[in-house]
C-alpha cells in the first residue's frame, strides 16, 4: 500500500507537506486551520527573543504577475509578533488538538550565546518537535547583523549552530539562503558544527521595480524601499538548484522550499534531495485547500511508479547533474514538428532566426528543418504555443 508518510530523524510527518515560516504560520487560529485541512506540520513564523524590536513597513509587498497570475512576492516582512509566552501555550493547545501534526519553531536571535541558548533551552520544555534556525531572511535583519548577514558567512553559521546544538535537545535544521555565491562552504561548515539537517531556501533578494513617473521604488513605503525577498512559482528554480546542491555536499534531511504551488514541483524537489517539502507563497495566494489535490496528486504518482511512500523518490535524480564537461555530448537531436498540432504561427521561425541558427522555415505551409543547420538546443520546442515541436 502506497502512503504518504514519511519520517526524518524519528519524526513522523503524516505526509510530507508542511508549511514554511511565513504569514500562514504567524497565527496560532491559522495553523489551526491548516492542520484541520490536512497539512502535516509546519514551520511557525520566526520567534525572536520579546526585546527584539519588530517595526514594520507599509507597504510590505510587492508582486511580479503575467496577467492575472502572480508569478512571485517581493515582501520587507519582518518576524513573528507573538510573544515567547504566546508561542508556548498555542504549541501546547496545537498538539493537544493535532497530536499527530509536527511543529517546527523558527528561532532567531542577536548573535549573543546567551540570547540564542536561551531560546533553544526555553523551546526544548516545549512541545515543538525540531528548531528551524532562521540564518536566511533577506532584508532588516541582516542590518541588525542577523537573518541572511550570518547565513552568507559560514563562520558565524557555523559558530551559532555550535551554540545551538550545545544545549538543543530537539532536531535542528539550519534555514539558508539561495544568497550566496557558494552554498555549498555554508553547507559544510554548518554540518561540521553539528547541525542535523538543512531547510532551504529562504527568499531571492530582490528589487521588484520603479515607477517611472515618480521614480520611486517598490514595495513603496512612503516614497522608499529596502532590497527584499522574492518568493513564489517564479524561485523554484533557484529553490531546486540550491536543494540539489546542498544534497551534493551533504546526507542530511532536507525541509526543501522554494516556489512549490502542487504536487508535481514537491515531487521534483524530493529527487533532488529534499525529505520533506514546504510551502508560503502559494497558500497565501490560493488558500489553505491547496493542500488536498497536492496529497492526491502525490500518491497518485508515487502508486503509479511503484514507490512505497516519498522516502522512496529521495535522490532519484541526483546522479543525473553533472559538470558540463561531463555531460553526454556525442549525440545530437532534433526538432520534429506535429503537423496537425501546428498552426503555422511561426514563432519558432523567429526565436530560430533570432537566436543564431536560422535553421526552421516556414516553406509551403509546413515548417521545415534545415538539419545542417540545426544544432538542437530546443528553443523551438519550448517557444511553441500549441507544444507541437518535439526533440528526438
Ligand atoms: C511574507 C513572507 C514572510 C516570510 N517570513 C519568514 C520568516 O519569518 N521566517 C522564515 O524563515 N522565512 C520566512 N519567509 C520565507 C518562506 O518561509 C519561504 O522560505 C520562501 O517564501 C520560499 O517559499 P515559497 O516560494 O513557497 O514562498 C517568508 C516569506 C514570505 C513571502
Amino acid at each position: 500500500m502506497t502512503t504518504l508518510k514519511t519520517s526524518v530523524l524519528g519524526i513522523d510527518f503524516e505526509n510530507p507537506f508542511i508549511l514554511s515560516s511565513a504569514p500562514p504560520t504567524a497565527k496560532i487560529e491559522s495553523l489551526d486551520k491548516a492542520f484541520t485541512l490536512g497539512w502535516g506540520g509546519a514551520v511557525l513564523k520566526t520567534i525572536t527573543p520579546d526585546n527584539l524590536e519588530m517595526i514594520e513597513a507599509s507597504q510590505r509587498y510587492a508582486t511580479w504577475k503575467m496577467g492575472n497570475k502572480v508569478c512571485g512576492f517581493e515582501n520587507i516582512e519582518l518576524l513573528s509578533h507573538l510573544t515567547v509566552q504566546q508561542w508556548l501555550d498555542g504549541i501546547k493547545y496545537l498538539k493537544q488538538k493535532h497530536p499527530t501534526k509536527v511543529q517546527i519553531a523558527s528561532i532567531m536571535a542577536p548573535v549573543i550565546k546567551e540570547e540564542w541558548q536561551k531560546l533553544v533551552k526555553t523551546f526544548n520544555n516545549s512541545e515543538v518537535d525540531a528548531f528551524e534556525l532562521n540564518f536566511s531572511c533577506p532584508h532588516g535583519m541582516p542590518e541588525k547583523g542577523i537573518g541572511m548577514a550570518i547565513g552568507t558567512n559560514p563562520e558565524i553559521s557555523a559558530m551559532i549552530t555550535g551554540w545551538v546544538m550545545e544545549v538543543a535537545q530537539k532536531p535542528v535544521f539550519v534555514k539558508l539562503s539561495p544568497n550566496v555565491t557558494n552554498i555549498a562552504e555554508i553547507v559544510k561548515a554548518v554540518e561540521k558544527a553539528g547541525a542535523n539537517g538543512f531547510a532551504a531556501i529562504n527568499t531571492v533578494q530582490s528589487l521588484m521595480g520603479i515607477d517611472l513617473d515618480t521614480f520611486e521604488p517598490m514595495p513603496n513605503v512612503n516614497g522608499k524601499t529596502t532590497f527584499g525577498g522574492y518568493s513564489g512559482i517564479s524561485v523554484k528554480p533557484i529553490g531546486l538548484r540550491c536543494v540539489a546542491q546542498i544534497r551534493q555536499n551533504s546526507a542530511l534531511p532536507i525541509l526543501g522550499m522554494g516556489g512549490i504551488s502542487n504536487w508535481h514541483d514537491a515531487a521534483e524537489y524530493m529527487t533532488v534531495g529534499a525529505d520533506v517539502v514546504q510551502v508560503c507563497t502559494e497558500v497565501m495566494v490560493n488558500g489553505y485547500a491547496i493542500i488536498g489535490a497536492m496529497k492526491q496528486g502525490l500518491l497518485n504518482y508515487l502508486e503509479n511508479k511503484g514507490f512505497n511512500s516519498p522516502a522512496d523518490l529521495k535522490n532519484k535524480a541526483i546522479t543525473n547533474l553533472s559538470a558540463h564537461e561531463k555531460l553526454p555530448k556525442s549525440k545530437q537531436v532534433y526538432p520534429h514538428i506535429d503537423d496537425e498540432l501546428c498552426v503555422k504561427c511561426a514563432k519558432c521561425v523567429t526565436i530560430c532566426d533570432e537566436s543564431e541558427h536560422s535553421a526552421l522555415a516556414l516553406t509551403n505551409g509546413h515548417i521545415e528543418v534545415d538539419k545542417e543547420a540545426c544544432v538542437g538546443c530546443s528553443l523551438c520546442s519550448h517557444i511553441c504555443p500549441k507544444s507541437a515541436i518535439k526533440m528526438g
